[in-house]
C-alpha cells in the first residue's frame, strides 16, 4: 500500500509555498498526501522561528503528536523549516517525537532521510546552500480548489537586519530561472488559479545573470505579468531601500499587476532604523509612499511593525507612531520585538525594553491603525470595485469573500457567484478590518 504523508504549516507564505515543494517531492516518491495526522505514515512540521512565539507554537504541535505516536509507533515525525534549521540536532534531544530534522535548502533529501528514519537511524540534513531554488520541482498546491497561489522568485536574504533569524535560517538570496518562474505561473494558472503572488523575503532584490543576460525585478514581473495576462500577479515582500520607480511604473502599466505595495516600515525612528540596519531613514521611507501615490492613486498600502527593539525610546515609539499617521496604511501587521538567538541584535543589542512597555506600546499602535484602517474603509464605502471572489465568508456561508485589487477583504451576498469569479462589487458599509458590499449587474 502507498505510504501516506500529512504536512502541517507554520510562518510565513514563503513556508506555504514550501509545503507544496516537499509535497511535490514527496509524491514524486510514489507517497500520497492526506488531510490528518491520524492516517499518515510521515507527519511533517514545517516551522518558523521569525518570533519566539512561532517556535513555542510549532514546539506545543509537535509535543501533541505524542498521542498520534502512541497509538501508531511506527508513525515519523518530521520538523522541517527554520525551526529545524536553527535548532538542528538538538531538536532530538529536546522533543522525544522527532524522528527526522530537515532545514529549508535540503528537501530533495528527504525521501533518503526517511527511509534512514524507518530503519532507526537518525535523519538530519540541516546543509545550507548557496544555489538551491527547485526549479525542477513543480509544486503540489495543498488546495487544488485555491484561486490564489505563492510562485517564489528568489530565497533567502542578504540584508541582515539585525533582529531578523531569516538570512541564518534560510542562508543567502538568490533569484530563481525566470524560465522556472513563468512556467510556475503558468502552470498555476493552466490548474484554475486567478491569482499569483510573487515572493522573496526581498523581491526587489530579485536579479538573474546568465551569461550575458541580467533580469532584474521589474523585468521579472513585466514578464509575469504578460505571461498570465488574465491572472492577477501580486508580489511580497518589498524591502523600502529598493522599491525603486521603475518597478511602480512596472505596476501602473499593466492593468493584471494588482496595485498594492506591501512595504514594511519596521519603525519610524531614525535610532531604531539605523540599529536594525534597515538602510533607510524616516524620510527616505516617507518619500517612497509619496512616489507610490504619485505613480499609482488609488494604491493599496500595507506594513509590518514593531515596538521594543533595543533601546526605543518612548520618543523613538512616537516616530512609529507619527510615521503612522503620514503614512495612512490601510493596514498593518504588528508585533513585539522577540530577541532571536544567533542574530547580530542577540549579541550586540540589549532586549531592554520591559515587557509591560512593549505591550503598552503595541497596543497604542494597533489602535491607531485600528483608526486609520477604519478611516480608508469608509473612504471605500460607495465606491465600485472589481473584486476575485475566493469563497465562502467565514461567518455566513450564503455570502462569500474576496479581495480588491488593493487586497483589501470584501464580503457580500453571493448570488450564484463561485471562487474564482471575478465581479463587480459597491461598498455598502466596513469595519476595520472588512469591506461589505453589495453585487452590481453589469
Ligand atoms: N521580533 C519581532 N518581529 C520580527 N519580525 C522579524 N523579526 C522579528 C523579531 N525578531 C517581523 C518584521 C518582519 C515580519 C515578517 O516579522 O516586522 O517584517
Ligand atoms: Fe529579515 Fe530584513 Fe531579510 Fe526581511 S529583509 S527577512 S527583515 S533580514
Amino acid at each position: 500500500m502507498n505510504k501516506t504523508f500529512y504536512i502541517e504549516t507554520y510562518g510565513c507564505q514563503m513556508n506555504v509555498a514550501d509545503s507544496d515543494v516537499v509535497a511535490a517531492i514527496l509524491e514524486k516518491e510514489g507517497y500520497t498526501r492526506v488531510t490528518g495526522e491520524d492516517e499518515a505514515d510521515v507527519i511533517l512540521v514545517n516551522t518558523c522561528s521569525v518570533r519566539e512565539n512561532a517556535e513555542l507554537r510549532a514546539r506545543g504541535r509537535v509535543q501533541g503528536l505524542s498521542r498520534v505516536k502512541k497509538r501508531r509507533p511506527g508513525a515519523l515525525v518530521a520538523v522541517i523549516g527554520c525551526m529545524a534549521e536553527r535548532l538542528g540536532e538538538t531538536l532530538f534531544e529536546q522533543e522525544k517525537n522527532v524522528n527526522i530534522v530537515v532545514g529549508p535548502d535540503a528537501y530533495l533529501e528527504l525521501p533518503d532521510l526517511i527511509r534512514r528514519a524507518e530503519r532507526g537511524e537518525k535523519a538530519i540534513n540541516v546543509e545550507l546552500s548557496t544555489t538551491e531554488t527547485y526549479p525542477g520541482i513543480c509544486p503540489s498546491r495543498g488546495d487544488a480548489t485555491a484561486i490564489s497561489t505563492f510562485v517564489p522568485i528568489t530565497r533567502g536574504c542578504n540584508n541582515f537586519c539585525t533582529y531578523c533569524i531569516v538570512p541564518y535560517t534560510r542562508g543567502r538570496e538568490r533569484g530563481r530561472q525566470p524560465e522556472s518562474v513563468i512556467r510556475e505561473a503558468r502552470a498555476a494558472r493552466d490548474g484554475g488559479c486567478r491569482e499569483i503572488t510573487l515572493l522573496g523575503q526581498n523581491v526587489n532584490s530579485y536579479r538573474w545573470q546568465d551569461n550575458a543576460t541580467v533580469v532584474t525585478f521589474p523585468e521579472l514581473l513585466r514578464e509575469v505579468a504578460r505571461a498570465v495576462p488574465d491572472t492577477r500577479v501580486r508580489f511580497a515582500t518589498s524591502h523600502p531601500r529598493d522599491m525603486s520607480d521603475e518597478i511602480l511604473h512596472a505596476i501602473a502599466e499593466h492593468p493584471n499587476i494588482c496595485r498594492h505595495v506591501h512595504l514594511p516600515a519596521q519603525s519610524g525612528s531614525n535610532a531604531v532604523l539605523a540599529r536594525m540596519n534597515r538602510q533607510y531613514t524616516r524620510e527616505q521611507y516617507l518619500e517612497r509612499v509619496r512616489a507610490i501615490r504619485e505613480i499609482l492613486p488609488g494604491c493599496g498600502l500595507t506594513t509590518d511593525l514593531f515596538v521594543g527593539f533595543s533601546g526605543e525610546s518612548e520618543a523613538d515609539h512616537r516616530a512609529t507612531l507619527e510615521l503612522v499617521e503620514q503614512a495612512r496604511f490601510d493596514a498593518a501587521f504588528t508585533f513585539k520585538y522577540s530577541e532571536r538567538p544567533g542574530t547580530v541584535a542577540s549579541r550586540q543589542l540589549p532586549d531592554d525594553v520591559d515587557e509591560p512597555t512593549k505591550q503598552r506600546r503595541l497596543q497604542e499602535l494597533i489602535a491607531l491603525q485600528r483608526r486609520l484602517s477604519l478611516a480608508s474603509n469608509r473612504a471605500d464605502v460607495g465606491r465600485t470595485m472589481e473584486v476575485l471572489v475566493e469563497g465562502p465568508s467565514r461567518r455566513n456561508t450564503a455570502e462569500m469573500s474576496g479581495r480588491n485589487e488593493q487586497n483589501k477583504v470584501i464580503v457580500f451576498p453571493a448570488r450564484g457567484r463561485r471562487a474564482g469569479d471575478t465581479t463587480r462589487v459597491r461598498v455598502t458599509g466596513c469595519t476595520p478590518a472588512t469591506l461589505l458590499g453589495e453585487i452590481i449587474d453589469e
